[in-house]
């Protein structure tokens, strides 16, 4: 491999903390010199992380195939292996830097093999001076603000025998029409904004994902008819903070407004993700009564049940606003699941600070949460604060939080037993091949003994049984 002959940006923090002027919508469009060129060899995509980097990764095959690659269905048969990275806790780096070192021993049996490494863990100025240094065998360094260069990137990398490496720490355009390779049938997701501005103070991905940007109302209804017109029954609507969508666009044209937008497209099934509680709005509410589109499920990340913690994590609202939202919600949708995220151990949390978080879990019941002991980010705020709370105590109120979410989870679910839910088939469950299973329209698991010709169908299941994490039933239409 030579060295960096035409691609050579690392990036910077400081740089990725700015945030400048609107962005600018631009049409995707790959030099017709690289169409094809792929043909007989083969890539592959590992992806890490949220579902922003699955969409992602749904674009970087589309770019693949757009040139002739096909897709790999092993490393050892793989051309060029690209890791599509998390950086959002240590531990999720740390699987990544495993893979990379396992990875890197194929190219004794394949000399010819590009290993490529891309997402939000490669907008951190650490992890890249590290590949630098560290990782001769990478050969393929990119971001999450320029996948659009990544047919000049495979053309150098993998036939130019040269190391790119370009990362850009600011954001420039937003890129419409990348070629998508979508891995289901019958749902997508769909970005709708890109980018965070809020600047919690443990979380790296304003500074991995860039400023707000949110995409023009047109082009996502476009996207959803299109997708309407191939049989498609749901989509995801993603974004860091999704339901600050249109606020820098504006116009006036918002979140709420995009989901009565969507409504009338004829798409069955509208979920999103994460909205933030301080953007929750009247008319965002109002979609879940009225819209019959949106899912009668909110996840709402709350982080903690703390004021004095929200503060120091700068969430910009308390505990009593979280409880109103979901009040007005349960007003108006009285069956909606809730469901958060929440992060046990940030620094100086205290008993008191924790038990509030466990009395938050008793006041609205949540159906389910995901929790995350606290992970040090570089860059961020909180990574410079002393931290008194031994680990653990921490792992001890983790521990606490799990067992508490269960207790809910449970009794929640007990409630399905002897309703009819509507499922979205996704396809044979993974726990017993002889079952089906989908989710219904509060994001339940649903496993159920089914026919095979009903995945990507919309069906009615009977509940007979709840368990912890999913429910158990019988097709009744
Ligand atoms: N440590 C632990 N959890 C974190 N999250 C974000 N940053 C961190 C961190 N530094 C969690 C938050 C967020 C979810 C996607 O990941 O709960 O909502
Ligand atoms: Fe991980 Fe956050 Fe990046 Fe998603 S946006 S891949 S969760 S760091």
């Amino acid at each position: 491999m030579k060295d960096y002959a035409k691609y050579f940006q690392v990036p910077s923090l400081n740089e990725a903390r700015k945030r400048t002027a609107e962005a600018t919508t631009v049409e995707y469009s790959i030099d017709p010199r690289f169409l094809g060129i792929g043909q007989h060899r083969q890539y592959l995509i590992q992806t890490y992380g949220c579902q922003a980097n699955e969409a992602d990764s749904e674009m970087i095959a589309g770019i693949f195939e757009q040139m002739g690659f096909d897709e790999a269905s092993t490393p050892e048969d793989a051309d060029i292996i690209l890791l599509n990275t998390c950086a959002i806790r240590d531990n999720a780096e740390q699987r990544i830097w495993g893979e990379l070192g396992r990875l890197s021993k194929l190219k004794k049996v394949n000399p010819d093999l590009v290993l490529g490494i891309c997402g939000c863990m490669t907008q951190e100025e650490g992890v890249v001076e590290r590949l630098l240094q560290k990782t001769p065998y990478v050969d393929l360094i990119f971001g999450t603000h320029n996948i659009h260069k990544l047919p000049e990137y495979i053309y150098q990398s993998y036939f130019e025998k040269e190391r790119v490496v370009e990362v850009f720490s600011m954001p420039g355009t937003i890129q419409e029409h990348i070629p998508k390779k979508r891995k289901q049938t019958h749902k997508a997701w769909i970005h709708i904004m890109y980018g965070c501005d809020e600047f919690c103070t443990y979380c790296i991905v304003p500074y991995t994902r860039g400023k707000e940007r949110s995409r023009d109302p047109q082009e996502i209804l476009k996207e959803v008819e299109e997708l309407v017109a191939l049989g498609y029954k749901e989509v995801t609507l993603l974004g860091q903070n999704v339901n600050a969508y249109g606020n820098d666009l504006k116009t006036g044209f918002t979140f709420g407004h995009l989901l009565f937008a969507l409504d009338k497209t004829g798409i069955a099934r509208v979920r999103f993700t994460s909205p933030h509680p301080r953007d929750m709005d009247d008319l965002t509410i109002r979609a879940f009564a009225e819209c019959n589109s949106v899912m009668e499920h909110l996840h709402l990340p709350v982080q903690s049940g703390s004021n004095a913690i929200l503060k120091k994590m700068n969430r910009h609202y308390t505990v009593e606003h979280y409880i109103d939202i979901v009040e007005q919600l349960r007003a108006k949708v009285p069956d909606v699941a809730i469901t958060t995220d929440i992060i046990v151990g940030f620094p100086n949390e205290t008993e008191d600070d924790f038990q509030a978080t466990l009395d938050l879990y008793d006041i609205v019941r949540y159906d389910g949460a995901f929790t995350f002991i606290y992970s040090k980010r570089d860059g961020t705020p909180a990574a410079n604060w002393d931290d008194a709370t031994p680990d653990a105590a921490k792992k001890e109120r983790f521990d606490r939080l799990v067992a508490a979410t269960k207790v809910h989870a449970n009794a929640n679910n007990a409630k399905y037993v002897g309703t009819v839910v509507e499922v979205l088939v996704d396809g044979v469950s993974k726990s017993d091949e002889a079952m089906l299973s989908g989710y219904d329209r509060h994001n339940k698991l649903v496993n159920f003994a089914g026919d095979p010709m009903m995945i990507g169908e919309l069906v009615h299941v009977n509940i007979t049984e709840a368990k912890t994490w999913f429910l158990m039933g019988e097709q009744v239409t």
